[in-house]
């Protein structure tokens, strides 16, 4: 039984903290949060103690912790917490800045404790058979990656301040997907963006609609669409064309019911955010992370997956304000 600290009781928090009370091989041991009341609510509904962060992580009856505070606190508590013993589940970004990211992964890797980043897509049942099928070679090599990823509304322009930009906020899970589904590097990224939502997006200095092109050594092609709105719901689609075939995995819909009428054929809208949409994906990667760590084996996706979905968002940033290309180190 992997017995596991929270720290962190939000949004996605409390998701994290339901999959763990609900694991068969995991116990939530406690819950932390600077809004009392945020933890307390959690700890009643699952059964968890609530203490203080420093607390969680001097304990040694606990074996791992589950970050899901705001991106700017993350490189501090997983450094805390590798050097206190846990092995370490933390939400994505590890940092909005890469340079902190890397001094991170040093104490990390100086300490040897593990440590997952939750780039959860990976785990999304639809997203993960496509993978498998990509492995057993069905289509032959894989020539074009197309990815499709629109929010159904905008946050607001107080999020967009914060958030470190589309590419590095929003994208980072499609730049993330993207290595996953190639098995390779990419050397080149070309993005364009334009504000076309929220004007007041703009003004807080970010893009609200984006595409990105990424190109591997091999010549591989990947094209990301991005944008703050989708009027249909939370549009989450992959395609992946190779030598001898194609893959495509499709939005999730509340029921599968379809009416036809002499007007046309018509069925439910995508699922409406990421809550529902990626809901077992939420549960397959904490069940990953458990597993993994109980058995002594190295998570994924690591930190240095973290590491490398945030320099190709920052480069995204970079052409997108320059205009131009911008060439990466294999
Ligand atoms: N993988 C995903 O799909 C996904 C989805 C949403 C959010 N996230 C990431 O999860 C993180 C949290 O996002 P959220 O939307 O749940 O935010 P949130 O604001 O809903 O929750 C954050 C919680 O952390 C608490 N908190 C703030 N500072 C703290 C501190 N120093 N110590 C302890 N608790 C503290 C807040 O009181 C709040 O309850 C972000 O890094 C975000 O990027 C990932």
């Amino acid at each position: 039984m992997l017995r596991i600290g929270l720290l962190g009781a939000g949004r996605i928090g409390q998701i994290h903290g339901r999959n763990i009370a609900a694991h068969p091989k995991a116990a939530l041991a406690a819950v932390a949060d600077a809004v009392p009341a945020a933890s307390e609510a959690l700890a009643a509904e699952t059964g968890a103690a609530t203490r203080e962060i420093a607390a969680v992580l001097a304990d040694p009856a606990i074996d791992a912790v589950v970050i899901a505070t705001p991106t700017d606190t993350h490189a501090e508590l997983i450094e805390a917490a590798v050097r206190g013993g846990k092995a370490v589940f933390c939400e994505k970004p590890v940092d909005l800045d890469a340079e902190r990211i890397r001094a991170c992964l040093a104490v990390v890797a100086e300490v040897g404790r593990p440590l997952m980043i939750g780039f959860n897509r990976r785990f999304d049942p639809s997203f993960a058979a496509l993978k498998a099928r990509l492995q057993t070679g069905e289509i032959g090599a894989v020539e074009i990656v197309t990815i499709l990823s629109r929010d159904p509304a905008p946050p607001p322009a107080s999020y967009i301040a914060r958030s470190g930009g589309l590419f590095r906020d929003m994208m980072i899970h499609d730049l993330d997907m993207a290595r996953f589904l190639l098995d390779e590097e990419p050397v080149e990224v070309f993005a364009q963006g334009s504000c076309l939502v929220d004007p007041a997006i703009g003004e807080a200095g970010d893009v609200d609609t984006a595409t990105v092109a990424l190109k591997t050594a091999t010549g591989k092609l990947v094209q990301i669409s991005n944008s703050r709105r989708a009027s249909y719901g939370y549009d989450q689609r992959i395609e992946v064309h190779g030598a001898e075939g194609l893959l495509r995995a499709g939005n999730q819909r509340a029921t599968t019911v379809e009416a036809a009428s002499a007007s046309g054929y018509s069925r439910d809208p995508a699922l409406p955010f990421f809550l529902d949409r990626y809901r077992e994906a939420y549960q397959a990667e904490l069940s990953a992370f458990i597993e993994t760590v109980s058995a002594g084996r190295s998570p994924a996706p690591s930190g240095e997956d973290g590491l490398k979905a945030q320099i190709l968002a920052d480069a995204a940033t970079q052409s997108w304000r320059s205009g131009r290309p911008v060439s990466l180190d294999p």
